[in-house]
């Protein structure tokens, strides 16, 4: 049986590796863990959310693929009721709100032996900014593409040595490095939405302008290399 799953959850799975032991945080319907197990790529899932409603409809997805002896079952608010013998850690299809507030309250989470998978619906320049603040980096970077949004989904570990500069807030350099089919559609969105905030911030006279309009001038360099030009 195939499972319904879309792109951007696809490229979730994509980033998972070979018989990790997967925890899917807001997990919904349950089916992006049942995908892993139906495909022999996790070798069990966490399936948790913080609604016994969604959980309920995981579990019935997880009886019906037949899959319901790899699955354990969590009601929790992000990771806080959850067990912490596991590889992999998927946030999908959350602001960058929750994400942060998931992750500030489980500092145990700041281990190598922990991955993230992370797709953030909202301020994903925040998100960015937040998680090197708090000590993580962004491994790799990649797009996904369902209707007409274009999604980005990041693999994040612990790593404290590591920076990001403002513009790769925007468009990090793992993304750019990528050479995704989906960068230039990408690359315009992030442009757009920064220009309109550029614009706004020049008609209110914001003492934060020139920040931004620094940030926009160095996503611009970056547009060669995007459209292949450079290398
Ligand atoms: C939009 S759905 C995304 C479902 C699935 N991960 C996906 O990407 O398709 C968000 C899910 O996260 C759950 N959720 C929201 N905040 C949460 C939290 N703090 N902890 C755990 N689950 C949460 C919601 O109940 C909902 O089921």
């Amino acid at each position: 049986m195939k499972i319904p799953l879309s792109n951007r959850l696809l490229a979730c799975c994509g980033y998972v590796r070979p018989s990790d032991r997967v925890a899917d945080v807001g997990c919904d319907h349950g089916y992006l863990g049942i995908h892993l197990l139906l495909n022999g790529i996790a070798s069990s899932v966490i399936a948790s959310d913080v609604n016994q409603g969604p959980l309920d409809s995981a579990r019935r997805n997880g009886e019906k693929y037949g899959v319901l002896n790899h699955m354990t079952f969590c009601l929790s608010d992000g990771v806080k009721d959850i067990p912490q013998d596991f590889d992999c850690l998927v946030c999908a299809g959350m602001g960058a709100d929750t994400i942060i507030s998931i992750l500030s309250a489980a500092p145990w989470l700041k281990d190598s032996r922990y991955r993230l998978i992370l797709q953030c619906q909202s301020k994903r320049p925040e998100l960015r900014q937040w998680l090197y603040d708090a000590g993580y980096a962004i491994e790799r970077e990649t797009l996904a593409k369902d209707g007409k949004f274009v999604y980005s989904i990041m693999e994040v570990v612990y790593a404290p040595e590591q920076s990001i500069s403002p513009v790769e807030t925007y468009l990090s350099r793992q993304l750019l490095e990528s050479r995704h089919p989906l960068l230039p559609e990408y690359y315009q969105r992030v442009k757009q939405g920064l220009t309109l905030t550029v614009e706004g911030m020049r008609r209110a006279q914001d003492a934060q302008l020139p920040v931004y309009e620094s940030i926009l001038t160095d996503l611009e360099r970056w547009e060669d290399k995007i459209y292949g030009n450079c290398t």
